[in-house]
């Protein structure tokens, strides 16, 4: 299957994709991921990247899209991917139409996670990740590692994102509804899009999410 997350920062989108790939055997594929990973690693890309993420903006399209691409070539992405993170505004979702449509494939579908605002907050403060991998993801309340600090996959140290303090948080949300949001109208006339609530306990939201992609135990 070939599927689109979306849903605005916090929702939930890297703690769902990681469940939904497994069980769908297709590979995770974060863009937020990606540049965190270059960040960490002092890479050309991860310098471009910075300073937009840092703010709160999107990343430009000019690196995003390319790095994206790279990484939907990659054999495990040939039968199938799990976005989360891209396409992220009008120009990123006509360029990946153009691509899948080249190599004559086409999206399953686009998941679009509704959360409300406060709880988006909520779940962004509490937030930490893995200094060794980004998508090691726990929170302080909801989903508490087993030592605290320490990240329960590898045993790295988790800390709070630079772009999740709450003046940054504000500006994302509000690149979410101007630049995201409008991806979602660009699908829905494609008959793509399935939304679904984000609501409850992390297991209920991958049953209900599975359930909407028509593979629902
Ligand atoms: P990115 O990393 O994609 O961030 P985001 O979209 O803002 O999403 P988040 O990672 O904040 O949230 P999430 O929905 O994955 O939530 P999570 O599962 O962690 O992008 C970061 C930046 O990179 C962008 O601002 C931009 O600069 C750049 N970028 C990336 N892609 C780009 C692109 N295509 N173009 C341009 N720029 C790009 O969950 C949040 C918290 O809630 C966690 O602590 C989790 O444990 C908890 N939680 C999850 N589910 C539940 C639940 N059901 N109940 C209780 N708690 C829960
Ligand atoms: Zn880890």
């Amino acid at each position: 299957m070939r599927i689109v997350l979306v849903g605005p920062p916090g929702a939930g989108k890297g703690t769902q994709a990681a469940f939904l790939a497994k069980n769908l055997s297709i590979p995770h594929i974060s863009t937020g991921d990606l540049f965190r990973a270059n960040i960490s690693q002092g890479t050309e890309l991860g310098k471009q990247a910075k300073s937009y993420m840092d703010a709160g903006n999107l990343v430009p399209d000019e690196v995003t899209i390319g790095m994206a691409e790279d990484r939907m070539a990659r054999p495990d992405a040939a039968n199938g991917f799990l976005l989360d993170g891209f396409p992220r505004n009008v120009s990123q979702a006509k360029a990946l139409d153009e691509s899948l449509k080249a190599q004559g494939v086409a999206l399953d579908a686009v998941l679009d996670l509704e959360v409300p605002e406060d709880e988006v907050v909520r779940r962004i403060a509490g937030r930490r990740i893995c200094r060794n991998d980004s998508s090691h993801v726990f929170h302080v309340e909801y989903s508490k590692p087993e030592t605290e600090g320490v990240c329960d996959v590898c045993g790295g140290e988790l800390y709070q994102r630079a772009d999740d303090k709450e003046e940054t948080v504000r500006k994302r949300l509000e690149v979410y509804h101007n630049e995201t949001e409008p991806i979602i109208d660009h699908y829905k006339a494609q008959g793509l899009v399935v939304t679904i609530s984000a609501l409850g306990k992390v297991d209920e939201v991958t049953a209900r999410a599975m359930a909407a992609l028509g593979s629902g135990q």
